[in-house]
Protein backbone atom coordinates (compact mmCIF):
# COMPACT_ATOMS: atom_id res chain seq x y z
CA UNK A 1 0.00 0.00 0.00
CA UNK A 2 1.03 3.35 -0.90
CA UNK A 3 1.13 6.34 1.01
CA UNK A 4 -0.01 9.66 -0.11
CA UNK A 5 1.60 12.27 2.12
CA UNK A 6 0.01 15.40 1.25
CA UNK A 7 -3.69 13.67 2.07
CA UNK A 8 -2.82 12.51 5.39
CA UNK A 9 -1.38 16.26 5.74
CA UNK A 10 -4.51 17.21 4.83
CA UNK A 11 -6.26 15.87 7.85
CA UNK A 12 -4.45 17.76 10.72
CA UNK A 13 -6.41 21.11 11.14
CA UNK A 14 -2.47 22.69 12.58
CA UNK A 15 -0.38 21.72 9.68
CA UNK A 16 -2.21 24.29 7.72
CA UNK A 17 -1.13 27.01 9.63
CA UNK A 18 1.41 29.81 8.78
CA UNK A 19 4.20 31.82 10.20
CA UNK A 20 5.38 35.04 8.23
CA UNK A 21 3.32 34.27 5.53
CA UNK A 22 4.81 30.98 4.46
CA UNK A 23 3.03 26.65 5.56
CA UNK A 24 4.68 24.94 8.10
CA UNK A 25 7.02 22.57 7.24
CA UNK A 26 6.76 20.47 10.76
CA UNK A 27 10.08 18.42 11.29
CA UNK A 28 10.04 17.93 15.05
CA UNK A 29 7.97 15.08 15.03
CA UNK A 30 10.73 12.90 17.63
CA UNK A 31 9.72 15.73 20.36
CA UNK A 32 5.87 15.42 19.60
CA UNK A 33 3.69 14.98 16.80
CA UNK A 34 0.46 16.98 15.73
CA UNK A 35 -2.95 15.34 15.84
CA UNK A 36 -5.62 14.30 13.36
CA UNK A 37 -8.42 15.69 13.42
CA UNK A 38 -9.79 12.33 14.18
CA UNK A 39 -8.18 12.27 17.45
CA UNK A 40 -9.73 16.04 18.46
CA UNK A 41 -13.12 14.95 17.20
CA UNK A 42 -13.04 11.32 19.51
CA UNK A 43 -11.54 13.81 22.77
CA UNK A 44 -14.07 16.24 22.07
CA UNK A 45 -17.13 13.88 21.46
CA UNK A 46 -15.79 12.63 24.89
CA UNK A 47 -15.95 15.43 26.78
CA UNK A 48 -19.22 16.56 25.53
CA UNK A 49 -21.11 13.26 25.48
CA UNK A 50 -19.25 10.96 27.45
CA UNK A 51 -17.32 12.11 30.44
CA UNK A 52 -17.56 10.20 34.11
CA UNK A 53 -15.04 9.02 36.18
CA UNK A 54 -13.59 5.56 35.88
CA UNK A 55 -14.39 2.41 38.12
CA UNK A 56 -16.38 4.66 40.95
CA UNK A 57 -19.63 5.23 39.84
CA UNK A 58 -23.03 2.93 39.31
CA UNK A 59 -24.48 5.69 36.88
CA UNK A 60 -24.43 5.69 33.05
CA UNK A 61 -21.46 8.17 32.26
CA UNK A 62 -19.33 6.05 35.12
CA UNK A 63 -20.05 3.19 33.03
CA UNK A 64 -19.80 4.63 29.60
CA UNK A 65 -16.45 6.35 30.78
CA UNK A 66 -15.12 2.91 31.83
CA UNK A 67 -16.11 0.63 28.95
CA UNK A 68 -14.51 3.02 26.81
CA UNK A 69 -10.90 3.67 28.88
CA UNK A 70 -11.13 -0.18 29.12
CA UNK A 71 -11.83 -0.79 25.46
CA UNK A 72 -8.73 1.99 24.82
CA UNK A 73 -6.63 -0.68 27.10
CA UNK A 74 -7.77 -3.75 24.61
CA UNK A 75 -6.51 -1.45 21.44
CA UNK A 76 -3.34 -0.76 22.85
CA UNK A 77 -2.48 -4.35 24.09
CA UNK A 78 -3.84 -5.46 20.64
CA UNK A 79 -1.43 -2.43 18.78
CA UNK A 80 1.39 -3.91 20.86
CA UNK A 81 1.12 -7.98 20.50
CA UNK A 82 0.68 -8.14 24.24
CA UNK A 83 -0.77 -11.11 25.66
CA UNK A 84 -3.56 -9.61 28.09
CA UNK A 85 -5.10 -5.93 28.19
CA UNK A 86 -3.62 -6.17 32.00
CA UNK A 87 0.07 -5.87 31.42
CA UNK A 88 -1.29 -2.31 29.76
CA UNK A 89 -0.44 0.36 32.29
CA UNK A 90 -1.65 3.87 31.43
CA UNK A 91 0.90 6.16 32.74
CA UNK A 92 1.16 10.09 31.74
CA UNK A 93 4.13 9.49 29.14
CA UNK A 94 7.03 7.31 28.22
CA UNK A 95 8.80 8.88 31.31
CA UNK A 96 6.93 7.70 33.75
CA UNK A 97 6.72 4.76 32.60
CA UNK A 98 10.20 4.04 33.24
CA UNK A 99 9.43 5.76 36.30
CA UNK A 100 7.02 3.04 37.66
CA UNK A 101 9.23 0.61 36.82
CA UNK A 102 12.61 2.12 38.87
CA UNK A 103 10.52 2.68 41.84
CA UNK A 104 8.31 -0.70 41.59
CA UNK A 105 10.48 -2.84 40.57
CA UNK A 106 13.51 -1.46 42.12
CA UNK A 107 12.36 -1.70 45.04
CA UNK A 108 13.05 -5.24 44.70
CA UNK A 109 16.90 -4.72 43.75
CA UNK A 110 19.25 -5.01 46.56
CA UNK A 111 22.70 -2.92 46.86
CA UNK A 112 25.40 -3.90 44.14
CA UNK A 113 22.84 -5.21 41.81
CA UNK A 114 23.49 -3.90 38.30
CA UNK A 115 21.12 -2.11 35.62
CA UNK A 116 22.96 -1.45 32.25
CA UNK A 117 22.27 1.45 30.45
CA UNK A 118 23.71 2.53 27.03
CA UNK A 119 25.00 5.56 25.91
CA UNK A 120 22.50 6.60 23.36
CA UNK A 121 19.91 7.16 26.43
CA UNK A 122 17.15 9.95 26.95
CA UNK A 123 17.58 11.30 30.21
CA UNK A 124 14.27 9.48 30.58
CA UNK A 125 16.29 6.36 31.05
CA UNK A 126 18.82 7.65 32.97
CA UNK A 127 18.19 9.78 35.88
CA UNK A 128 15.37 7.23 37.51
CA UNK A 129 18.35 4.56 37.65
CA UNK A 130 20.87 7.35 38.66
CA UNK A 131 17.99 8.27 41.51
CA UNK A 132 17.48 4.03 42.12
CA UNK A 133 21.66 4.32 43.00
CA UNK A 134 21.41 7.16 45.25
CA UNK A 135 18.62 5.27 47.35
CA UNK A 136 19.47 1.61 47.23
CA UNK A 137 23.13 1.41 45.91
CA UNK A 138 22.47 -0.20 42.68
CA UNK A 139 25.79 -0.59 40.24
CA UNK A 140 24.99 1.34 36.96
CA UNK A 141 27.25 -0.21 33.89
CA UNK A 142 27.53 1.12 30.63
CA UNK A 143 27.26 -0.13 27.67
CA UNK A 144 29.63 1.27 24.65
CA UNK A 145 28.78 2.07 21.38
CA UNK A 146 30.83 1.41 18.32
CA UNK A 147 32.62 4.32 16.15
CA UNK A 148 29.46 4.59 14.54
CA UNK A 149 27.67 5.36 17.46
CA UNK A 150 25.59 1.83 17.24
CA UNK A 151 25.22 -0.08 20.48
CA UNK A 152 28.59 -2.15 20.61
CA UNK A 153 27.17 -6.03 21.37
CA UNK A 154 30.83 -6.96 22.73
CA UNK A 155 30.08 -3.93 25.38
CA UNK A 156 27.36 -5.18 26.59
CA UNK A 157 28.62 -9.46 26.82
CA UNK A 158 31.25 -8.07 28.78
CA UNK A 159 28.96 -6.18 30.94
CA UNK A 160 26.77 -9.47 31.11
CA UNK A 161 29.77 -11.34 32.30
CA UNK A 162 30.54 -9.80 35.14
CA UNK A 163 26.98 -11.08 37.14
CA UNK A 164 24.77 -9.11 39.68
CA UNK A 165 23.03 -8.31 36.14
CA UNK A 166 19.25 -7.45 37.41
CA UNK A 167 17.58 -5.61 34.07
CA UNK A 168 19.12 -4.23 30.91
CA UNK A 169 17.31 -0.79 29.85
CA UNK A 170 17.60 0.87 26.68
CA UNK A 171 16.09 2.82 23.74
CA UNK A 172 14.90 1.21 20.86
CA UNK A 173 15.65 3.80 18.52
CA UNK A 174 17.99 6.76 19.19
CA UNK A 175 16.60 10.22 19.69
CA UNK A 176 19.35 11.49 18.58
CA UNK A 177 21.28 9.62 15.88
CA UNK A 178 18.20 8.50 14.70
CA UNK A 179 20.16 4.36 14.97
CA UNK A 180 17.60 1.42 15.68
CA UNK A 181 19.12 -1.12 18.66
CA UNK A 182 18.94 -4.54 17.21
CA UNK A 183 16.76 -5.34 20.21
CA UNK A 184 16.60 -9.00 19.27
CA UNK A 185 19.81 -9.85 20.01
CA UNK A 186 20.55 -7.64 23.35
CA UNK A 187 17.26 -9.32 24.74
CA UNK A 188 18.67 -12.85 23.99
CA UNK A 189 21.90 -11.83 25.58
CA UNK A 190 20.09 -10.51 28.47
CA UNK A 191 17.86 -13.52 29.43
CA UNK A 192 20.37 -15.79 29.02
CA UNK A 193 22.79 -14.09 31.93
CA UNK A 194 19.27 -14.15 33.70
CA UNK A 195 18.35 -10.81 33.68
CA UNK A 196 15.24 -8.64 32.86
CA UNK A 197 15.22 -5.91 29.78
CA UNK A 198 13.09 -2.44 29.63
CA UNK A 199 12.91 -1.17 26.45
CA UNK A 200 11.99 3.05 26.03
CA UNK A 201 10.27 2.60 22.56
CA UNK A 202 9.49 6.29 22.81
CA UNK A 203 10.73 6.59 19.21
CA UNK A 204 10.85 3.64 18.36
CA UNK A 205 7.08 3.07 18.30
CA UNK A 206 6.04 5.72 15.60
CA UNK A 207 8.78 3.56 13.13
CA UNK A 208 8.69 0.17 13.24
CA UNK A 209 5.65 -2.17 14.25
CA UNK A 210 6.63 -4.13 17.97
CA UNK A 211 5.20 -7.20 18.98
CA UNK A 212 6.29 -7.54 22.58
CA UNK A 213 5.45 -11.10 22.70
CA UNK A 214 8.10 -11.60 19.61
CA UNK A 215 10.44 -9.58 21.15
CA UNK A 216 9.83 -11.59 24.45
CA UNK A 217 10.90 -8.47 26.11
CA UNK A 218 9.99 -7.74 30.01
CA UNK A 219 8.84 -4.26 29.97
CA UNK A 220 8.06 -1.36 27.09
CA UNK A 221 7.57 2.03 27.66
CA UNK A 222 6.16 4.92 25.28
CA UNK A 223 3.83 7.90 24.73
CA UNK A 224 1.10 8.90 22.82
CA UNK A 225 1.68 11.96 21.80
CA UNK A 226 4.80 10.05 19.37
CA UNK A 227 1.85 8.52 17.46
CA UNK A 228 -0.53 11.17 16.73
CA UNK A 229 -2.33 10.88 20.06
CA UNK A 230 -2.75 13.39 22.77
CA UNK A 231 0.01 14.34 25.18
CA UNK A 232 -0.86 13.15 29.04
CA UNK A 233 -1.08 9.72 28.32
CA UNK A 234 1.29 6.88 28.50
CA UNK A 235 2.18 3.62 28.76
CA UNK A 236 3.97 0.77 30.14
CA UNK A 237 3.74 -3.10 28.85
CA UNK A 238 4.73 -5.37 31.53
CA UNK A 239 4.57 -8.98 31.70
CA UNK A 240 1.92 -10.25 33.89
CA UNK A 241 4.24 -12.11 36.06
CA UNK A 242 6.16 -9.58 36.91
CA UNK A 243 3.83 -6.67 37.34
CA UNK A 244 2.07 -9.26 39.94
CA UNK A 245 5.39 -9.46 41.98
CA UNK A 246 5.93 -5.62 41.90
CA UNK A 247 4.63 -3.11 44.52
CA UNK A 248 2.34 -0.06 43.45
CA UNK A 249 4.14 2.62 42.59
CA UNK A 250 1.75 5.31 43.34
CA UNK A 251 -0.50 4.83 46.36
CA UNK A 252 -4.34 6.66 46.52
CA UNK A 253 -7.56 6.00 45.54
CA UNK A 254 -8.26 3.17 42.72
CA UNK A 255 -5.10 1.20 43.12
CA UNK A 256 -6.62 -0.99 46.34
CA UNK A 257 -8.80 -3.74 47.25
CA UNK A 258 -9.33 -2.54 50.71
CA UNK A 259 -7.73 0.15 53.16
CA UNK A 260 -8.06 0.13 57.36
CA UNK A 261 -5.75 2.09 59.58
CA UNK A 262 -2.86 -0.48 59.70
CA UNK A 263 -2.59 -1.14 55.94
CA UNK A 264 -3.87 -1.77 52.31
CA UNK A 265 -4.13 -4.72 49.83
CA UNK A 266 -3.44 -3.99 46.74
CA UNK A 267 -6.35 -4.18 43.47
CA UNK A 268 -5.53 -6.58 40.68
CA UNK A 269 -3.57 -5.71 37.79
CA UNK A 270 -3.96 -3.02 36.22
CA UNK A 271 -5.60 -0.75 38.43
CA UNK A 272 -2.68 -1.49 41.58
CA UNK A 273 -0.33 0.55 39.22
CA UNK A 274 -3.09 3.25 38.49
CA UNK A 275 -4.03 5.26 41.49
CA UNK A 276 -6.04 8.55 41.21
CA UNK A 277 -8.09 9.93 37.95
CA UNK A 278 -6.47 8.79 34.89
CA UNK A 279 -6.22 10.32 31.83
CA UNK A 280 -9.71 8.70 30.61
CA UNK A 281 -10.01 11.24 27.68
CA UNK A 282 -6.34 11.28 26.34
CA UNK A 283 -6.40 7.48 26.67
CA UNK A 284 -9.68 7.41 24.71
CA UNK A 285 -7.40 9.57 22.18
CA UNK A 286 -4.97 7.55 22.01
CA UNK A 287 -6.97 4.55 20.96
CA UNK A 288 -8.52 6.88 18.32
CA UNK A 289 -4.79 7.53 17.06
CA UNK A 290 -3.62 3.96 16.98
CA UNK A 291 -7.47 3.30 15.00
CA UNK A 292 -6.63 5.96 12.70
CA UNK A 293 -3.06 4.85 11.51
CA UNK A 294 -4.52 1.19 11.56
CA UNK A 295 -7.17 2.54 8.94
CA UNK A 296 -3.86 4.52 6.91
CA UNK A 297 -1.74 1.26 6.89
CA UNK A 298 0.85 1.59 9.56
CA UNK A 299 3.34 -0.17 7.39
CA UNK A 300 2.75 1.97 4.86
CA UNK A 301 3.57 4.85 7.27
CA UNK A 302 6.69 3.04 8.53
CA UNK A 303 7.67 2.65 4.69
CA UNK A 304 7.25 6.53 3.89
CA UNK A 305 8.82 7.51 6.86
CA UNK A 306 12.02 5.33 6.07
CA UNK A 307 12.29 6.30 2.95
CA UNK A 308 12.24 10.07 3.65
CA UNK A 309 14.45 9.74 6.41
CA UNK A 310 16.78 8.68 4.03
CA UNK A 311 15.82 11.45 1.46
CA UNK A 312 16.97 13.97 4.27
CA UNK A 313 20.00 12.23 5.35
CA UNK A 314 21.30 12.07 1.73
CA UNK A 315 19.96 16.23 1.64
CA UNK A 316 21.86 17.43 4.53
CA UNK A 317 24.99 15.65 3.23
CA UNK A 318 25.04 17.59 -0.05
CA UNK A 319 25.42 20.92 2.17
CA UNK A 320 28.72 21.95 2.83
CA UNK A 321 29.51 22.41 6.01
CA UNK A 322 26.81 19.39 7.37
CA UNK A 323 28.36 16.93 9.65
CA UNK A 324 25.49 13.95 10.06
CA UNK A 325 25.85 12.27 13.80
CA UNK A 326 25.86 8.29 13.76
CA UNK A 327 26.15 6.06 11.15
CA UNK A 328 26.48 7.49 7.57
CA UNK A 329 24.00 4.33 6.09
CA UNK A 330 22.58 1.48 6.97
CA UNK A 331 19.24 -0.14 7.36
CA UNK A 332 18.32 1.01 10.92
CA UNK A 333 18.01 4.63 10.51
CA UNK A 334 14.83 5.80 11.15
CA UNK A 335 13.09 8.76 11.89
CA UNK A 336 15.25 11.52 12.36
CA UNK A 337 18.68 12.54 11.51
CA UNK A 338 21.06 15.36 14.45
CA UNK A 339 23.48 17.70 12.43
CA UNK A 340 25.74 20.19 13.10
CA UNK A 341 26.70 22.77 10.68
CA UNK A 342 30.13 24.53 11.01
CA UNK A 343 30.07 28.03 11.99
CA UNK A 344 26.06 28.24 13.28
CA UNK A 345 25.07 27.59 16.86
CA UNK A 346 22.52 24.63 16.74
CA UNK A 347 19.97 27.22 18.90
CA UNK A 348 20.97 29.88 15.45
CA UNK A 349 20.00 27.68 12.96
CA UNK A 350 16.78 26.68 14.48
CA UNK A 351 15.78 29.91 15.19
CA UNK A 352 16.83 31.75 11.81
CA UNK A 353 14.73 28.22 10.68
CA UNK A 354 11.75 28.84 12.31
CA UNK A 355 10.98 32.16 11.41
CA UNK A 356 10.21 30.95 7.86
CA UNK A 357 7.91 28.07 9.37
CA UNK A 358 10.79 25.48 9.88
CA UNK A 359 10.25 23.74 12.41
CA UNK A 360 13.39 21.68 13.92
CA UNK A 361 14.75 21.07 17.55
CA UNK A 362 18.13 22.22 18.93
CA UNK A 363 20.12 21.65 21.50
CA UNK A 364 21.39 18.01 23.38
CA UNK A 365 17.52 16.36 22.78
CA UNK A 366 17.74 15.18 26.60
CA UNK A 367 20.68 13.09 25.46
CA UNK A 368 23.70 15.26 27.13
CA UNK A 369 26.05 11.86 28.16
CA UNK A 370 25.49 10.88 24.58
CA UNK A 371 26.46 14.97 23.60
CA UNK A 372 29.10 14.80 25.62
CA UNK A 373 30.20 11.21 24.56
CA UNK A 374 30.29 12.69 20.68
CA UNK A 375 32.51 15.84 22.16
CA UNK A 376 29.75 18.52 21.26
CA UNK A 377 27.38 20.48 23.16
CA UNK A 378 24.51 20.21 20.91
CA UNK A 379 22.74 19.60 18.05
CA UNK A 380 19.79 20.19 15.47
CA UNK A 381 17.42 17.36 14.71
CA UNK A 382 15.32 16.99 11.94
CA UNK A 383 12.72 14.25 12.34
CA UNK A 384 9.47 13.05 10.27
CA UNK A 385 6.62 11.82 10.37
CA UNK A 386 3.96 10.30 7.74
CA UNK A 387 2.85 13.50 6.97
CA UNK A 388 5.63 15.13 5.94
CA UNK A 389 6.75 15.31 2.24
CA UNK A 390 10.12 16.12 0.54
CA UNK A 391 9.23 19.18 -1.03
CA UNK A 392 9.31 19.84 2.75
CA UNK A 393 12.71 18.58 3.16
CA UNK A 394 13.74 20.79 0.19
CA UNK A 395 12.56 24.09 2.17
CA UNK A 396 14.49 22.89 4.96
CA UNK A 397 17.92 22.07 3.31
CA UNK A 398 17.60 25.27 1.17
CA UNK A 399 17.14 27.38 4.08
CA UNK A 400 20.26 25.71 6.01
CA UNK A 401 21.91 26.88 2.68
CA UNK A 402 20.76 30.34 3.05
CA UNK A 403 21.51 30.60 6.41
CA UNK A 404 24.91 29.65 5.71
CA UNK A 405 25.23 32.44 3.30
CA UNK A 406 23.59 35.44 5.61
CA UNK A 407 26.18 34.58 8.43
CA UNK A 408 29.16 33.94 6.04
CA UNK A 409 28.95 35.80 3.01
N1 LIG B 1 12.01 12.97 23.97
C1 LIG B 1 11.62 14.00 23.09
C2 LIG B 1 12.69 14.42 22.15
O1 LIG B 1 13.65 13.72 21.96
C3 LIG B 1 11.02 15.14 23.80
O2 LIG B 1 12.60 15.46 21.56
Amino acid sequence: MHLDPLALHRQFPLLAKHIAGKPLAYLDNAATTQKPERVLETMKKFYEHQNGNINRGMHPMAEEATVLYESARKTVAHFMGARHAHEIIFTRNATESINLVARSFGETLEKDDTVALSLLEHHSNIVPWLQLSERKGIAIEWIGLDAHGRIDLDSLKKILKKGKMKLVAVAGLSNVLGVATPLQAIIEMTHAAGAKILIDAAQLIAHQSIDVQKLDCDFLAFSGHKIYGPTGIGVLYGKQELLERMPPFLGGGDMLESVDLLGFKPAELPRKFEAGTPAIADAVGLASAIEWMGEVGIEAMHAHTKELIGYARKALRSIPHVQILGPASGDDLLGCVSFTVTGIHPHDLTEILGREGICLRAGHHCAMPLHKHLGIPASTRLSVAAYNTEEEVDRCVNAILRARKLLYD
